[in-house]
């Protein structure tokens, strides 16, 4: 995993701005809010191509939220999103056909067979007729579901149904695959057999990921780099392993020993969402919508 140029280039400067022409991410200044709300709060964030951005942060914090609107399924009320190059507010259909999308909530239909599924998605991502039923193998047998690609989606175990998405996510042939959560409620094999899945692809192909997770294990393992949100805003920015040493060496001046251990990425989380989590986070709303997305695959 290596991180990327411009990663170096964002830490270093602390600010997360977007810094060229190869970012396959870039939003300045980005905030939205829900009426009283406010989601996203002045988001500055560069994600630069080919790399794994792994988008951390307290629910509530606005990750979903600003993925939407990079999306383009929100609008950018103030602020600027680029994919690629392209404003999001003008050149939607663009942005669009350069994305590959797993929601948070269920974005399969039960009711369809896998192959269905990923058929659906072919045709409105505008894949070529003659190249479809191809394609849709194809994505099928990149994420393992070639022998259960004929059975009703709602026999897929919860680790089936999450790569079925990453299969219509995939069958695009996307430049940026955007995953919220995408291992949330799954067993720990599972949660491996997603990343696998995901990595294949992306070494194949060179497509940058940005991806959400509350796991920090996976975070630390799969991300080059990682941004931490916190109440609409990145509030840390940097390689998971320059996250850690920065907190250790910010501990070890306020007279912390030198033989304590590195912190993990759960203590950076702890450092900068603070201890008052639960007053913090946006309440019912994202538990309901949490709990939902993780009985669904469970
Ligand atoms: N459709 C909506 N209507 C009203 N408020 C909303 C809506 N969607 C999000 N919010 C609010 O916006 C804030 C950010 O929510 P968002 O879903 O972006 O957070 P998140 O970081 O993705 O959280 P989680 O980790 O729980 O998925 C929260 O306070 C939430 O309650
Ligand atoms: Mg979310």
């Amino acid at each position: 995993m290596t991180p990327s140029i411009d990663a170096a280039t964002d830490s270093d400067t602390g600010t997360g701005t977007a810094t060229g022409r190869s970012a396959a991410v870039s939003c300045t200044r980005l905030a939205y809010s829900f009426g009283e709300t406010t989601a996203v709060d002045g988001l500055d964030l560069s994600v630069g191509e080919g790399e794994v951005f792994g988008l951390l942060g307290p629910n509530g914090a606005g990750k979903t939220t600003a993925i939407r609107c990079i999306t383009t399924l929100l609008p950018v009320p103030a602020g600027m999103v680029h994919v690629f190059g392209h404003d999001t507010a003008k050149e939607q259909m663009s942005v669009r056909r350069m994305l590959g999308y797993v929601p948070q909530q269920l974005s399969a239909d039960s009711g369809l067979t896998g192959r269905e599924n990923v058929a659906l998605f072919a045709r409105v991502f505008d894949v070529p007729r003659k190249e479809r039923a191809a394609r849709v193998a194809q994505a099928l047998r990149a994420v393992d579901l070639t022998d259960a690609a004929d059975r009703l989606a709602n026999t897929y175990s919860g680790g089936m149904v999450r790569r079925l998405e990453l299969a219509q996510a995939l069958v695009s042939a996307p430049r940026l695959l955007i995953l919220d959560e995408p291992t949330i409620g799954l067993d720990p094999i599972a949660r491996t057999s997603v990343w696998e899945h995901i990595n294949a692809v992306r070494e194949a192909t060179g497509m940058t990921v940005l991806v959400t997770t509350h796991y920090m294990d996976e975070a630390d393992q799969y991300c080059d780099r990682v941004g931490l949100m916190h109440r609409g805003r990145i509030r840390a920015l940097g390689t998971p392993e320059q996250l850690r040493e920065g907190l250790g060496e910010r501990r070890r001046t306020e007279g912390a020993p030198a033989t304590d251990p590195l912190p993990t990425l759960e203590d950076v989380f702890r450092d900068i969402a603070g201890s008052g989590l639960e007053d913090q986070s946006g309440g019912f709303r994202d538990v309901r919508s949490t709990r939902r997305t993780a009985n669904r695959v469970g």
